[in-house]
């Protein structure tokens, strides 16, 4: 190649910035660095578990202006959108009207994640196989119909409620608390979207289906399966998700074709017909009843902790799918034949009241894909768990990257692979075993028991 070759080739490339810091976001990072059509990944802020394959940028959703400045300015020629509050504040909507490119739904079409009672009506009118379910502006009326349903019934809170929203109950009263938190302080007329839904509880596996899309065409990622409890044997409080595998050993490809064509393919076609075009990740929580696979909830953006393993499994270049999508093609994604399993490490308490700090050290070398979903470089943190403004210097040399803090939450997801499920969950658990820390705990279920 000669120089003008390479500088076309090099201006081919893309220059990829991710708008997130948590485990989702590190896993979208290492993706795209690994692609050989992307030359450069930045993160907007990231973290500093995320340096390693992007360079973090002080800069965050909240002051979109200078975020897109510096797309600007930096040549940024994809912009990716990992978490569901920037998109419900309309973040898509700005960067696009700056001229950027930006694979995320508008504000519009992130609202069949952020207004469930909307998803509903729309999943209703496109005959879109969902739980049957009622909708409600005040707790009287909620309180009143409460006492018409059958046990066990689901409670969702209508508007982000940061993954704690849903309480799935047999217990009335435990029903009624849940329907009075979510109508309580909330005006629906001002809000303009009911307080709460109250939905059938389905019964069967779980399986997370998500597809990269653009308007009415999409290309379907590999199934995943999430955690949700915090405990073994799928007891204690629902959480972000504890860990997750990828594929899924019930769910078959004839399973995945009818989910494909009995869901995904009349929501993204209701959604245009709603003028709400989407774009990016659309997340399917679908479930496998005794009647066929329905819809638990639609979010939309990438899973966490699905991209995890789900991106891992990835042999195509994400950026290749994302660019034919943009470019009006239907591009098709190749995937390893192996399965990946995630455990995620949490931080005690979670995820009622999580410790916010703690420390973390990594042992020996570990074989798999470690994820950092909230954790700091030890040496910038402060004694009280704070973070210091202290430059990191030296940050990326192999010795630093042994000592690190928890800072609540979820803090680490270990990725094992392996020809099945269970030689995937060994290789996660031995990295788990490599990991030492006097604050976190993990399930040691994962993957054991995919249905
Ligand atoms: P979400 O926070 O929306 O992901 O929901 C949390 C969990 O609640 C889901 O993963 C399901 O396990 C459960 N859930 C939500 N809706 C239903 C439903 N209609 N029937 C049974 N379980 C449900
Ligand atoms: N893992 C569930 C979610 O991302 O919402």
């Amino acid at each position: 190649m000669n120089h003008a070759e390479i500088c076309t080739e090099e201006a081919r490339r893309e220059r990829v910035l991710i708008v997130g810091s948590g485990g989702r976001e590190h896993a979208l990072a290492a993706a795209f660095a690994a692609d050989p059509d992307v030359a450069a990944v930045f993160a907007a802020p990231g973290s500093d578990g995320m340096a390693d394959v992007a360079e973090c940028l002080p800069l965050n959703w909240r002051e979109p202006a200078p975020l897109a400045d510096w797309a600007l300015a930096n040549a940024v020629t994809l912009i990716v959108i990992g978490p569901e509050e920037p998109l419900a504040n309309g973040l898509t909507d700005y960067l696009r009207e700056r001229g950027l490119t930006v694979f995320a739904p508008t504000r519009a079409a992130a609202r069949i994640e952020w207004d469930k009672n909307w998803a509903k009506e729309l999943m209703t009118r496109a005959g879109v196989p969902t739980a049957r379910y009622a909708a409600f502006d005040e707790a009287d009326a909620a309180l009143e119909y409460l006492a018409t349903v059958d046990l066990p019934i689901v409670i969702k809170v209508n508007r982000l409620f940061a993954g704690k929203g849903v309480t799935v109950t047999d217990d009335l009263a435990t029903a009624q608390n849940a329907v009075r938190a979510a109508c309580a302080g909330y005006d629906a007329t001002e809000a303009g979207m009911p307080a709460v839904v109250i939905e059938e509880c389905l019964e069967g596996p779980e399986f997370s289906l998500i597809s990269l899309v653009d308007g009415d065409r999409f290309c379907p990622l590999a199934v995943a399966q999430d955690y949700k409890r915090a405990y073994d044997g799928d007891r204690g409080p629902n959480t972000g998700g504890m860990g997750a595998c990828s594929p899924v050993p019930v769910i078959s490809e004839a399973h995945i074709a009818a989910a494909i064509e009995t869901i995904v393919r009349p929501t993204v076609r209701a959604l245009i017909e709603h003028n709400a075009t989407f774009t990016g990740f659309l997340y399917a929580g679908l479930m496998l009843t005794a009647e066929g696979i329905k819809v638990i909830e639609f979010n939309s953006r990438m899973g966490d902790p699905e991209a995890q393993v789900i991106l891992p499994r990835l042999e195509s270049g994400l950026s290749g799918l994302i660019r034919a999508l943009l470019d009006g093609s239907t591009p098709t994604a190749r995937w390893s034949s192996d399965y990946a399993v995630g455990v995620v490490l949490a931080s005690q308490g979670y995820p009622q009241g999580p410790l916010r700090t703690g420390t973390i050290t990594i042992a020996e070398p570990l074989e798999g894909r470690l994820y950092h979903m909230s954790t700091a470089r030890a040496a910038d943190l402060t004694s009280d768990g704070t973070k210091t403004n202290a430059p990191t210097n030296d940050s990326l040399a192999p010795a630093n990257n042994r000592h690190w803090r928890s800072t609540g939450g979820r803090s680490l997801i270990c990725v094992g692979r392996g020809p099945s499920l269970e030689t995937a969950r060994a290789a996660a658990y031995r990295d788990v075993g490599r990991i030492r820390s006097d604050v976190l705990f993990y399930r040691s279920d994962i993957g054991s028991h995919a249905e």
